[in-house]
């Protein structure tokens, strides 16, 4: 009977899950996660200056970081598609591709340590990774200073950001003024923010949709501000994912700590704004988010879930895509005859 209800109204009229009450899921939320807070509060807290945050805008859109003077961190991180760039894995220099999905920078501020395999401590680390990263934009320090160094404005903007420092053109100052910029990366407001706040901003299939992401234990690895993001765990707790999903030669945290028991521990994925950034897991394998969802509750749970869960939880995702950010443009300074040359 449920099949005949289905083909005439589709599968949301087929929902016979029950819906939680919504005063006491509010609340059961509250303890479990926490609202995106508004920019401001996140850039007071972290104390970086409107300077910093302005140059660091400027080096995110800046390709003269790059070898090629093609790629910039928005190649890959596009404010524009959800701080990712919705490839299986990214293209970076001369066209070759990298082992991992772009993860987004959107809200990474948030996250106990950046990569999927967390082996940057924080932002600023992070970003002095993939200027170098021969994949990526295959740049050097030295390289980026000498660019830097060569256009007045840089110099000029880099005394003003960092004022306490003799020699404020360096590397590493580039990637504190990136990691200021990518503090002002959040996404707050979003439905489910609302819903956390008070308001009654969720429909009931997503009520029903939260209530078992809660209920079925997904919440166990993915909590907190950004519904995941906090710690590592195994990708496949129960059972592993096939090769094509888990490629066997990425072995995630073993990387960074060398200890058996971390083989295939990949740190639980942030889902804010998920819906945004398919593909999806570190191969970037899974373009349906109903896929990706279903895949958890097997290699996670050890729980096939059902058609109608996996569409409920899927509609609870989409509500934690917040406010997106509204970057304006940079109009970049020009090069002067001192300017390194793009190179192959
Ligand atoms: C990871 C920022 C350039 C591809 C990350 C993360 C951040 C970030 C914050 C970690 C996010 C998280 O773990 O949640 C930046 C900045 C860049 C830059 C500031 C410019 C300086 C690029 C470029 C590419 C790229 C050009 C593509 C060619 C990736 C990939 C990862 C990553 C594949 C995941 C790597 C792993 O987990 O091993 N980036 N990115 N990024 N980025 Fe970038
Ligand atoms: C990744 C949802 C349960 C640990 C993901 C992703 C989604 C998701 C959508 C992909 C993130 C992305 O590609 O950016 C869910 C749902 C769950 C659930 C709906 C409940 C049905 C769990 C549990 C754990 C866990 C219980 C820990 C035991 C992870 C890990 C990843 C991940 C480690 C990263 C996998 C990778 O290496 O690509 N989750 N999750 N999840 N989740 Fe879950």
């Amino acid at each position: 009977a449920a099949c005949a209800i289905s083909a005439v109204f589709g599968p949301a009229a087929a929902n016979t899950l029950p819906v939680p009450p919504a005063a006491e899921l509010r609340e059961t939320s509250r303890n479990l996660f926490k609202p995106i807070p508004p920019v401001e509060v996140t850039v007071k807290e972290k104390g970086v200056s409107a300077e910093q945050i302005e140059l660091g805008k400027w080096l995110f859109f800046e390709p003269r970081l790059s070898r090629s003077h093609v790629i910039t961190c928005n190649t890959c991180h596009s404010v524009g598609t959800g701080g990712a760039d919705n490839v299986p894995t990214s293209i970076g220099h001369g066209w070759q591709k990298g082992p991992r999905n772009s993860p987004t920078v959107l809200n990474a501020v948030f996250n106990i340590a950046q990569f999927w395999d967390g082996r940057a401590a924080d932002l600023k680390e992070q970003a002095m990774g993939p200027v170098q990263a021969s994949v990526e934009m295959n740049s050097t320090p030295d390289a980026v200073e000498e660019t830097l160094k060569s256009i007045p404005e840089y110099v000029d903007a880099f005394n003003k950001a960092f004022p306490n420092d003799k020699d404020a053109v360096s590397f590493e100052n580039m990637a504190r003024a990136i990691e200021a910029f990518e503090i002002t990366l959040t996404t707050p407001n979003s439905r489910f923010d609302q819903f956390l706040e008070g308001k009654d901003s969720l429909n009931d299939h997503e009520l029903t949709g939260l209530g078992l992401f809660i209920n079925k234990g997904c919440v166990a690895c993915h909590a907190g501000v950004n519904v995941g993001g906090q710690s590592y765990f195994p990708f496949g707790v129960i059972k592993r994912p096939g090769g094509d999903i888990l490629p066997e030669g990425d072995k995630g945290r073993f990387a960074v700590t060398n200890t058996a028991a971390d083989e295939y521990v990949f740190r639980a994925g942030p889902l804010r704004n998920i819906a945004l950034t398919a593909p999806y897991f570190h191969s970037g394998e899974v373009w349906d988010l109903e896929e990706a969802v279903a895949i958890m509750g097997s290699s996670q749970l050890g729980h096939e879930l059902n058609d109608q869960e996996v569409k409920a939880i899927t509609a609870f995702l989409h509500t934690l895509t917040g406010e997106q950010p509204k970057v304006e443009y940079p109009t970049l300074p020009r090069s002067t005859s001192k300017t390194p040359r793009p190179q192959q």
